[in-house]
């Protein structure tokens, strides 16, 4: 039976050590770090992520504004409040919540937004600075599950890490962060997508299987090899009466059988994705402390 990674123990922890941190910055230099959040319209997933976010910077000391605008904005207004966040000392990082409106770039805005500020590091500069392992924004899921692998020791270097789905969001940047040459990663990595063909005869030789699909249940048993780490990412909303909220969140992974299998693996709820908001908050603090852009 595998270890679980415990997304809610690890990122109380780390939580509280920011707390520590933000405090001390507080007392150097009087500064409080202030992030800023642009919501587009009201969809129900983006709503309750940035509830989560504006809740926890609050839970660490961190300053939040929440800019919420209309589902039916121009773009350019959109780019206008970029402009106006990128220009206000106020403010240390912002980030704008994906998805938008699909009258809206997303390309376009996220490239408006001044990549020293940039705390999701979607900018392309922060990506190329990033795959070159120069100080850069680590995209916050991707950064959740390295903290995880590390504070957890689970040795990379040289294992064969299969990544499935390449969003620009997690799969993408999670290719390359384990294949740096990085106390974690150093992985041979293999990046599988919609057009890759028997899927499962990478997954079976994979030691680290780090999937972000949407697809609830898709990775199964028969598809992972024995003592496997297995990171799931997938949070998908299917409806549950049961529940209070009317849905249950649903990972990419059937946990019951491949917990059998793997040595450790993250469940859903409680995996990967309080570690994503912690990172977040890490780098908000990074960018108050002007650690990564002078
Ligand atoms: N939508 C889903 N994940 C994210 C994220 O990490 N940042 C932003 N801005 N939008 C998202």
């Amino acid at each position: 039976m595998a270890t679980l990674l415990d997304g809610r123990k690890l990122s109380a922890t780390i939580q509280e050590e920011l707390t520590e941190e933000v405090k001390k910055l507080k007392v150097a230099s009087g500064k409080t770090p202030h992030l800023a959040a642009i919501l587009v319209g009201n969809d129900g997933a983006s709503e309750t992520y940035v509830a989560s976010k504006v809740k926890r910077c609050e839970e660490v000391g961190i300053q939040s504004t929440l800019i919420r605008l209309e589902e039916n904005i121009t773009e350019q207004t959109l780019l206008y409040k970029i402009e106006e966040l990128n220009a206000n000392p106020a403010i240390d990082g912002f980030i704008v919540q994906l998805p938008l409106p699909t009258h809206i770039s997303e390309q376009r805005v996220i490239e408006k937004i001044d990549y020293r500020k940039d705390v999701d590091g979607f900018h392309p500069i922060n990506i190329g600075r990033m795959a070159k392992n120069l100080p850069a924004y680590i995209p916050a899921t991707p950064f959740g599950i390295l903290q995880m692998l590390e504070r957890y020791k689970i040795p990379t270097s040289g294992k064969h890490c299969v990544v499935i789905g390449r969003s620009n969001i997690v799969g993408s940047p999670m290719s390359i962060l384990m294949a740096r040459n990085t106390s974690v990663g150093n992985c041979t990595v293999t990046l599988c997508h919609s057009r890759t063909q028997n899927l499962s005869d990478y997954t079976k030789k994979a030691d680290i299987i780090i999937i972000a699909l949407g697809k609830p249940a898709f990775l199964t048993a028969d598809m992972v090899k024995e003592e496997a780490v297995v990171i799931d990412v997938g949070i998908t909303r299917v409806p549950d009466s049961s529940k209070k909220s009317g849905y249950a969140l649903k990972g990419d992974v059937k946990f019951e059988e491949v917990a059998e299998k793997a040595s450790y693996i993250t469940p859903v709820p409680g995996g990967v994705g309080l570690m994503t908001v912690t990172s977040l908050l890490y780098n908000t603090l990074l960018a108050a402390k002007k650690e990564i852009y002078k």
